[in-house]
């Protein structure tokens, strides 16, 4: 019997000893992956050799989906951005279409090394997330049907309405705080919100001007109310990286500012309107 004991301790020592081994093992094995930098820092991107960003492409002209060429792709004023970054950098670009409200975790978990997509920088994001300075100055507006242009031509004539907005954004908190009686439906695509805004499900929804205009030029029975402008206390869009990591959002400034400087900024909105029509 104590020999059977002694026995059977033996095995259960050999055996938690391999798989000690084996953890350990595997944990240099990752470790020497990113033995000096995290994959998501400046230096990181340039070892992995590409840029992973993510964003959300419903939203044109900053980023939507297009038939070109018999496949489905991912174009805009925030994909022209991307690419340009990529190429200063020297690596790959790899984009991730997913809902606005998970990017800034695709951030903090590092799936994710950027993320354009048309997002205002506030206090609250900017405990998440490093942003860059702004690349675009935005206004926000009010998308509706035609037929109702004479009920809804203030931003009074709000209060009580049913407001489509997309989850996680600006407009979602601007509508939720700043309009009384507001039945907010807080939807996950401004696809979304424009089909429901044509089946007269909600009565208007709020959007980034130029969003609101892409759409409206898109489908002739909406319209942008032309004095309703929505401040939502954000002077524009930026790009967003890891909190803290200071070194690509300052290589990102300088990609920015040069690009600014040449035009390339402006050309590139200009041409993202005539391709998302
Ligand atoms: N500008 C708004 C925000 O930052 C909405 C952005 C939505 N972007 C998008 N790609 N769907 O919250």
């Amino acid at each position: 019997m104590k020999k059977k004991v002694s026995l059977l301790m033996v095995i259960i020592l050999v055996l938690s000893s391999l798989l000690v081994a084996c953890v350990e093992s595997k944990e240099t094995d990752s470790g020497s992956e990113n033995s000096e930098f995290e994959s998501y820092s400046l230096e990181g991107i340039k070892n992995k050799g590409k840029l992973v960003m993510g964003t959300s492409a419903d939203y044109p002209p900053f980023e939507t989906h297009i038939m070109a060429e018999g496949k489905d792709q991912i174009v805009g004023f925030d994909i022209e951005i991307a690419k340009h970054i990529a190429d200063e950098l020297g690596v790959e670009l790899e984009i991730k279409d997913m809902d606005f409200d998970k990017l800034l975790g695709g951030l903090s978990t590092g799936m994710l090394d950027i993320v354009i997509a048309g997002m205002n920088p506030n206090s609250e994001r900017e405990k998440e997330a490093n942003f860059t300075d702004i690349y675009y100055e935005a206004n926000h507006s009010v998308l509706i049907n035609k037929e109702d242009a004479s009920k809804i031509t203030t931003l009074e004539d709000l209060n009580g309405k049913s407001i489509g907005v997309q989850i996680g954004t600006t407009q979602e908190k601007f509508a939720q705080e700043k309009i009384e009686d507001a039945d907010v439906k807080s939807l996950d695509a401004n696809t979304n919100i424009v089909m429901n805004l044509k089946t007269k499900k909600i009565d208007c929804a709020i959007m980034e001007l130029a969003v609101a205009e892409s759409f409206a030029n898109e489908n002739d029975e909406l319209m942008v109310v032309e004095d309703i402008t929505i401040d939502i206390g954000s002077e524009g869009v930026a790009i967003a990286v890891k909190k803290g990591n200071d070194e690509l959002t300052e290589k990102l400034n300088e990609i920015l500012a040069d690009a600014q400087s040449k035009g390339l900024l402006d050309e590139w909105f200009v041409e993202a309107n005539e391709l998302t029509d």
